[in-house]
């Protein structure tokens, strides 16, 4: 069992802010695991950050399935959570159970879903079979299509009533925690009060129980981010440094030097580091 749990999760609320990041490999999971982020998180923006998708529609459970696995592998201290992929919850309740089996033998410790009120079903036989669930909405990437893009969520009563809504029921079937996506900062707050799970937010202002990020957007791998993402370093540019300065040594000759061919290696050195 790992340290943090669901339970932990849900008692951080109102005493310390939940953080959590998305990681798709076992290199990047174990830097999060080892920063102490609460939730690392195999997010089905994969899809785009990772396989250069326009949106998350094409992500399919092989692939929410193969990084699960490799993040898993790496993570001793934090929750794994998983994405349940477009389609393969929404159709019946038992393809819902079943695919979100899979995400646990894979090694996640929780699935999340998006939407709320729609799948409370789906989400109180996933509880009762003991697979924590994190719930999502606000904006709901998979649903772009019918929401026309992806825009700030919570403008009108509709889409407040049908928040809450959503929120209300995930906490009713036993989720753990919800995600609350682009949705406006005062909207965000009367959620986090009208529920005693905590809120998770992104894009959605101050007054949330924890922030999550996509990891390339935090570590500005892309140049484009969306507007509301902080980017706490430059890595694009850091990588594009280093490939550059690799490709002319090697042009050059000046790569590999003497201490890199066996040759010249110090043979003490290379068996301390092998
Ligand atoms: O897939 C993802 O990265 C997400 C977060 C934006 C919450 O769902
Ligand atoms: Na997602």
């Amino acid at each position: 069992m790992r340290e943090i749990t669901p339970k932990k999760i849900m008692e951080m609320k109102g005493k310390e802010k939940i953080t959590m990041v998305t990681a798709y490999d076992y290199p990047s999971a174990l830097l999060a695991d080892k920063a102490k982020i609460d939730i690392i998180f195999v997010g089905d923006s994969l899809g785009m950050v990772v396989y250069g998708e326009q949106n998350t529609l094409n992500v399919t459970m092989e692939q929410m399935v193969y990084h699960t696995r490799a993040v898993a592998k790496a993570v001793k201290r934090g929750l794994v959570l998983a994405d349940m992929p477009f389609m393969s919850y929404e159709v019946t309740v038992e393809e819902g159970m079943r695919n979100a089996a899979r995400l646990i033998q894979a090694g996640a410790n929780a699935v999340k879903i998006e939407g709320g009120y729609d799948h409370r079903k789906l989400v109180k036989k996933l509880v009762r079979a003991g697979i924590p669930v994190m719930g999502h909405t606000g904006l709901t990437p998979q649903r772009y299509l019918r929401l026309g893009g992806y825009r700030i969520v919570g403008e009108t009563e509709e889409e407040i009533e049908e928040i809450l809504r959503d929120a209300k029921a995930l906490e009713k079937a036993g989720a753990f925690a919800i995600v609350l996506e682009f949705v406006l900062a005062d909207v965000a707050k009367l959620v986090t009060e009208e529920v005693k799970i905590p809120t998770i937010g992104i894009g959605s202002g101050p007054h949330v129980d924890g922030q999550v990020l996509v990891w390339h957007d935090l570590l500005g791998i892309y140049e484009h981010v969306p507007p509301f993402v902080k980017k706490y370093a430059n890595l694009r540019s850091i990588i594009q440094q280093a490939l550059e300065v690799y490709r002319s040594e090697v042009k050059e000759g000046k790569f590999p030097g003497r201490e890199h061919y066996w040759e010249f290696l110090d043979k003490e050195e290379f068996e301390k580091k092998r």
